[in-house]
């Protein structure tokens, strides 16, 4: 059976999600960075009931959704971001970045996957805050698919990934950033504000408040790192066919090779490449953040595509991007899901 999908800028669509939550299902709803799948944070057993839907492990810790800068600090010990906490909170709240802090005693270790610190961001689509305001609670929220598949930027990627798991999906179109918020470690036991996520927020706009942010690449992460923060395993957002970057280069000679093994392609570009017609492709924009935008949907749409001859696609031949910063959360997500 499919979710009901509702759209989420009517008052009776947020007041049915809300009626939902509170009895313990859970609601899809859209962000400024992709959908999440919400439920009520401070009950471990609707956040539980997360999990059982992704088909998520238990100790991979949830993001609090919350209205505004008092209502996250109301999750953090001695009820304070700490100071870099709160000027990223001033500038960047509501907004596609996430904190984390040291828990208040009261958060359920069921959200934070057993650890003592919490993650909290203010979501700055106008659905999600309409619907935070109406619940008057933090939601815990994932975004809404399968464990370590693509993400959702639209209500449809959520139905296919999650059907009938979710009780309402609120259909709020393509969500703007298309990629996942970033992720910022600033706890006061952490020397220098750690960069667990790149995302929607760039490095740059979070240095320009946030001056020694660091980012370490997942290769010098720790074991217990990757444990505290599963966003940096190397697995994840992967698509169902198997994807292969290749610079612009190589792709027309790529996409040849593997036609000739009998293999069906699809393929993701920036740029123009002369290709057989009958080979399915998106072309995405130049530009870092329309990129992004359009990344997760065309992913969507290539997956599902029947290639030449029978079938689902087994290879999609993605172009690679720039090796610029602003390119960094793009690339990130690009190598994830080509992590096998
Ligand atoms: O843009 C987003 O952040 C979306 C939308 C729905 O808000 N949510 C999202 O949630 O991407 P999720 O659960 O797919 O990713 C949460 C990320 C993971 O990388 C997780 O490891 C990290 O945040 N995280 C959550 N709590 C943490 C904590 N206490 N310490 C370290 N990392 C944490
Ligand atoms: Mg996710």
């Amino acid at each position: 059976m499919a979710p009901r999908v509702l759209p989420a800028d009517s008052p009776a669509s947020i007041a049915e999600a809300v009626r939902l939550l509170r009895d313990g299902q859970l609601v899809a709803f859209p962000t400024e960075t992709v959908y999440g799948l919400g439920a009520l944070a401070l009950d471990p057993v609707h956040v539980a009931r997360i999990f059982e839907a992704k088909g998520r492990p238990s100790s991979h810790p949830l993001i609090a959704h919350v209205a505004d800068v008092k209502s996250a600090r109301a999750l953090a010990k001695g009820g304070t971001l700490g100071d870099v906490g709160e000027a990223l909170a001033a500038r960047f709240f509501p907004g596609p970045l996430t904190l984390v802090v040291e828990k208040a005693a009261h958060v359920p270790l069921a959200l934070t996957g057993g650890g003592s610190s919490v993650a909290l961001r203010v979501p700055a689509h106008p659905a999600a805050l309409a619907l935070l305001e109406a619940l008057g609670a933090p939601l815990a929220a994932p975004s809404a698919n399968r464990f370590q598949s693509l993400s959702p930027t639209e209500a449809s990627h959520v139905v296919r990934s999650l059907g009938d798991a979710v009780a309402l999906v609120l259909d709020g179109g393509p969500c703007e950033a298309g990629i996942e918020s970033t992720v910022v470690d600033v706890r006061a036991s952490v020397p220098l504000p750690r960069v667990l996520r790149l995302g929607a927020l760039s490095l740059e706009a979070l240095r320009s408040v946030a001056k020694g942010a660091v980012f370490e690449p997942t290769s010098a992460a720790s074991r217990d790192e990757q444990r505290a923060s599963p966003g940096l395993d190397p697995k994840h957002y992967a698509p169902r066919a198997r994807l292969r970057v290749v610079a612009r280069s190589e792709v027309a000679a790529v996409v040849a090779g593997l036609l000739d093994e009998g293999a069906r392609v699809a393929v993701l570009l920036v740029h123009d490449v002369a290709l057989p017609s009958h080979v399915v492709r998106e072309q995405l924009d130049a530009s870092a953040e329309g990129y992004a935008h359009g990344l997760f949907s065309a992913l969507h749409r290539l997956d599902a595509a029947e290639g030449e001859g029978e079938g689902e696609v087994d290879v999609i031949v993605a172009e690679d991007v720039p090796t610029l910063e602003a390119f960094a959360a793009v690339r990130d997500r690009l190598t994830r899901a080509s992590s096998t």
